[in-house]
């Protein structure tokens, strides 16, 4: 057994910037389940928002926040993440990350939703910058343990001490069932051991859920591995219905998950029908192309689905070629590669899932229902986003989150026991599968019937069907999982369905339409904004 202070699963924004901070007084082991850039962190592009304009206010960051968020918001989260978001960008800026600047000044785009310039950024690939700078360090630092490629299985309660531990109620009574998290199992993907990493305190920082659908401009890697984990172990889930929908992933038979940022709409680019060239979103919204993202992704598959396209244009060709250089460097050089010169044609676009807004549920330190286990980043549920997430508040809530969960630990420090022995895993009853294309076959089978069915646009039939197809998927995964030894594929597929029956318990559970959850069945909003929270 493998013991530290504190155990965080997830090498992203949330989780080094929780390691950061908690290294000043303890030992941190930091587990990745491939490299330690693999989650979305490092594929954000347009940037962290923030209120460092003139004539901006937070007032009015938290009035976007909760127009975008239909409501759902918990406005003492929105306001706690706003009001400490120039900090952070602060504390960015002293770890190296070169945000651009103007005439001395840091450079704010705008990207929908947003009523100011607030988006601070490093060219169009902010998130690569943040997780460089965020890496080296944590690299740097003596009190953490960086471990790539291991692959974190289940949570360690206590139901898994060792029946040798012989802790004992007052009664005198062998404990057991008990809800304390005291770490993870994880497979080392190189050596295909199962090792037991035992934890005062554990903190999920394991990213979103994008690939239980086909189309997701997230990371292999997303597939919501924290929330299934801390549902198992007896954790509340909430608002996993508001699955967000990006308007503008490029259209490409090849390339199925290149994001071109909203940063393109904000700095002027027109979404056109392909067919006459008709600038559309006006007719959906007066904020045109601005318009929070359900708007605008919604209205782009209302316009694909009416005239049987396969994409819609985005066009910033009217701009002069120098600015889209200077502006998308990155989405420029991405783009000629494959053929499109956006400085003189439109990009074909389509929208694809992006981000996870509900999950695990947890107060305003990032603590879960279970003692010990904290959640951040776009795993957790913290009532920043409600029924969805403003543009570039997603990093922003990963850096505030992620210092509220390490700073409540350091205080209650000496509240927090040592681990338990904990009982190593058990392989004894399992072989080697002869069978990996079950596993592939669920993967595209589940991911292909949750776009179609739990997609932009729901309806109670299609919401049934989908429920009915995860149950008979889930049977068949769990007797595989009970009969073979395990693989990271097999553990990603397991996690994937265990998210897509929280997604779909959530959507038929809310009868109104709110935010990104649309469903033709109920079309109406209620005067009432309730959180779906599901209790295992
Ligand atoms: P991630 O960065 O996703 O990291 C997850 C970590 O958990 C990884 O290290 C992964 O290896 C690890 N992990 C997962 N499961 C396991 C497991 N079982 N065992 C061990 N480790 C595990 N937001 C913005 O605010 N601004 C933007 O401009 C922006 N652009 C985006 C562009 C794209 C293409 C995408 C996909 C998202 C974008 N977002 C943006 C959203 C934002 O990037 C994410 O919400 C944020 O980076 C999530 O950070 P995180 O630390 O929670 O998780
Ligand atoms: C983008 O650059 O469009 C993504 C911004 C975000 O997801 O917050």
């Amino acid at each position: 057994m493998n013991e530290q202070d504190v155990l965080i699963i997830g090498s992203g924004a949330a989780g080094l910037t929780a390691a950061l901070v908690l290294a000043e007084r303890l030992k941190v082991l930091v587990l990745a389940k491939g490299p330690l850039d693999g989650g979305s962190t490092a594929w954000a592009q347009g940037g962290i928002a923030a209120v460092l304009d003139e004539g901006d206010t937070f007032e009015d960051h938290i009035r976007d926040t909760m127009v975008a968020g239909g409501g759902l918001n918990r406005r003492d989260s929105v306001e706690f993440v706003i009001e400490n978001a120039p900090q952070a960008i602060a504390r960015l800026a002293d770890l190296g990350v070169p945000f651009n600047e103007e005439s001395g000044a840091l450079h704010l785009t705008r990207e929908g939703g947003h009523s100011h310039r607030r988006i601070v950024h490093v060219d169009d690939a902010t998130g690569y910058a943040v997780q460089e700078a965020l890496i080296k360090a944590a690299r740097a630092h003596p009190n953490i343990t960086l471990r790539p490629d291991m692959v974190a299985i289940d949570l360690v309660t206590d139901r898994h001490r060792d029946a040798a531990d012989g802790r004992r109620n007052e009664a005198g009574v062998a404990v057991a069932g008990g809800r304390q998290v005291w770490g993870v199992y994880a497979l080392d993907a190189a050596t295909g051991r199962v090792e037991c990493f035992a934890a005062r305190s554990t903190i999920l920082a394991t990213g979103g859920a994008g690939r239980t659908y086909l189309f997701s401009t997230a990371p292999r890697g997303a597939t919501g591995d924290g929330i299934a984990m801390a549902w198992r172990a007896g954790a509340r889930v909430s608002n996993m219905e508001f699955m967000q929908f990006h308007p503008t992933c490029l259209y490409n038979l090849d390339v199925k998950n290149l994001l071109i940022t909203e940063a393109v709409r904000g700095e002027g680019g027109h979404l056109l029908l392909p067919t006459t060239g008709e600038r559309f979103m006006p007719r959906f919204d007066p904020r045109g192309e601005l318009a929070p993202r359900d708007i605008v992704a919604r209205a782009i598959d209302h316009e694909i689905k009416r005239l049987g396209l396969d994409y819609v244009h985005l066009d910033i060709s009217h701009k002069d070629p120098d600015f889209v250089r200077g502006h998308f460097p990155n989405i420029h050089e991405r783009l000629l590669a494959l053929g499109i010169d956006m400085t003189r044609q439109p990009i074909p676009v389509v929208p694809a899932q992006h981000y996870t807004c509900g999950g695990v549920l947890v107060d305003l330190a990032g603590r879960t229902d279970l003692p010990g286990l904290y959640a951040i980043g776009e795993c957790s549920e913290s009532g920043l986003h409600g029924a969805n997430r403003l543009a570039s508040n997603s990093l922003l809530e990963c850096f505030v989150f992620g210092d509220a969960a390490a700073r409540d630990i350091l205080a209650r420090w000496d509240g927090f026991a040592p681990p338990p022995v904990i009982r190593p895993w058990d392989a004894s009853r399992v072989t080697d599968s002869d069978e990996e294309v079950v596993i592939k076959q669920n993967w595209t089978e589940l991911r292909r019937f949750m776009w179609n069915y739990v997609g932009i646009v729901r309806t109670n039939k299609r919401l049934e069907r989908a429920a009915h197809r995860i149950k008979l998927l889930k049977n068949e995964v769990n007797e595989y999982y009970g009969n073979f030894r395990v693989t990271a594929d097999l553990i990603e597929l397991r996690n994937l369905l265990q998210t897509a029956e929280l997604i779909v318990k959530s959507a038929r559970a809310r009868r109104e339409s709110r935010g990104l959850h649309y469903n033709q069945d109920y079309p109406a909003t209620h005067p009432a904004a309730r959180d779906t929270v599901l209790v295992p």
